[in-house]
């Protein structure tokens, strides 16, 4: 059966309680916890920085997903490792150096990742895809959580699907936003190894039992 990761986002979390909510996710099945760090440039909204990241990784037993929106990413990155971080991802289209930045990260210890917005066609990745340990492929305008799956995405999900198992490579899909029980199956089923869930995991009666229910959709392997 395919493997895939849950990733509470804790832009949904209860930041008064932010202790407590990253221990529900360290006593959850999740695997990750996402981070949303917003610039309000990069983003028409500003989230937090490496400060909260730090106190977040204190607590945490699972590995920080940060996801950076800002612009200039490469001003950052050795920061947010400082702070705790095991994945970083920036944004293809906030960056001349993408390919540059990739190794930045790889020299800092960190896996690597490169978020696409909804609009950016995952062919651009062509000659970064092998060093990539992850691709994030915005399912909402990046910004705010809560908001509706964009089903275009689902395109791009099989397209870089297949270009990850045509060359071979270990590269995680992971799909970002609007990500919830509704879909959660479909999108594995097209290819997608990371889910993030916010607002269908922390603003849910059950936190645990979402993410309990989340880990328990059965697939089969994925195949072309
Ligand atoms: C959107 C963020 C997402 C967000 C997802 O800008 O990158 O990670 O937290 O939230 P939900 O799951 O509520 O759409
Ligand atoms: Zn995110």
């Amino acid at each position: 059966m395919r493997k895939f990761k849950i990733a509470p986002s804790i832009l949904a979390a209860d930041f008064g309680r932010l202790d407590e909510e990253i221990q529900f996710v360290n006593d959850s099945q999740a695997d990750w916890v996402h981070v949303d760090v917003m610039d309000g440039r990069f983003v028409p909204n500003i989230s937090f920085g490496q400060m909260l990241v730090k106190q977040m990784s204190k607590v945490a037993t699972n590995p920080l997903d940060v996801h950076l929106m800002i612009v200039e990413p490469e001003k950052y990155v050795e920061s947010f490792v400082e702070a705790g971080a095991s994945v970083i991802s920036f944004h293809l289209e906030a960056t001349n150096h993408a390919h540059r930045l990739i190794q930045q990260l790889k020299d800092l210890g960190v896996q690597a990742g490169i978020a696409l917005n909804p609009q950016t066609p995952v062919d651009l990745l062509d000659d970064l895809l092998e060093d990539l340990d992850l691709v994030v492929l915005m399912s909402v305008n990046p910004g705010f959580g809560g908001q509706k799956f964009i089903y275009r995405t689902l395109h791009k999900i099989k397209a870089l699907k297949s270009k990850i198992i045509e060359r071979n490579l270990d590269t995680l899909i992971e799909i970002d936003g609007g990500v919830g029980l509704h879909n959660a199956q479909q999108l594995i089923e097209c290819g997608a190894d990371v889910l993030v869930a916010g607002s269908a995991v922390f603003k849910s009666d059950d936190p645990a039992l979402t993410v309990e229910r989340m880990k328990s959709i059965e697939v089969g392997n994925f195949e072309l």
